[in-house]
């Protein structure tokens, strides 16, 4: 069983974040999210540091934890890539692109490759569907329109230590206005 400890420094932030919320469970995400940028997962040690830390019972933070994909519950490749499936990206061939992933990489969904560079999920809308098919990179920059081509090159760009551009979500159609 791992030990994990917050730091001085990481308490008196999580001091500062219950100090911005009328409740201690408020303060429930943004720990989370602090402990996963401080041990690089949430999984069950340190959801009950979280747990013990806030003074909350372990099932909510379990619950918490369990009911967002992007809480990783378990060690994950240093790039994590969700590949939405729902509904608008399954019929824009959001599978193809999964599938795709899974043979570029030699890993199933789920899985991450042997070097500990690569996580792929299948995940639910990640609230680009316009954009489909699509994929999100660790909790951050968002990959659309996904094309075989596209995804090579992200993962290409990814093994030499480069970022992907952040493809933002328009509140109109550019495409067809630029
Ligand atoms: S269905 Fe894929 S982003 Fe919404």
């Amino acid at each position: 069983m791992a030990t994990y400890v917050f730091t001085a420094e990481q308490l008196a932030q999580i001091e500062a974040i219950k100090s911005r919320y009328p409740s201690v469970q408020s303060a429930t995400m943004p720990v989370l999210w602090l402990a996963q940028d401080a041990f690089g997962h949430v999984d069950a040690d340190v959801q009950q540091l979280v747990a013990d830390t806030l003074g909350l019972p372990a099932s909510h933070v379990h619950g918490v934890a369990t009911f967002y994909t992007q809480y990783y519950k378990e060690k994950k490749g240093k790039h994590v890539l969700d590949v939405c499936t729902c509904l608008s990206c399954h019929i824009s061939g959001g599978y193809d692109m999964l599938h795709h992933l899974e043979n570029r990489l030699g890993i199933k969904a789920g899985e991450t490759t042997p070097d500990g560079l690569f996580t792929i999920q299948s995940v639910e809308c990640l609230g680009a569907c316009g954009y489909a098919p699509m994929m999100q990179i660790t909790n951050d920059v968002f990959v659309n329109e996904l094309t075989p081509e596209k995804l090579d090159q992200v993962i290409d760009t990814l093994k030499k230590g480069g970022s992907p551009d952040f493809e933002p979500i328009g509140l109109v159609n550019n495409r067809e206005t630029a």
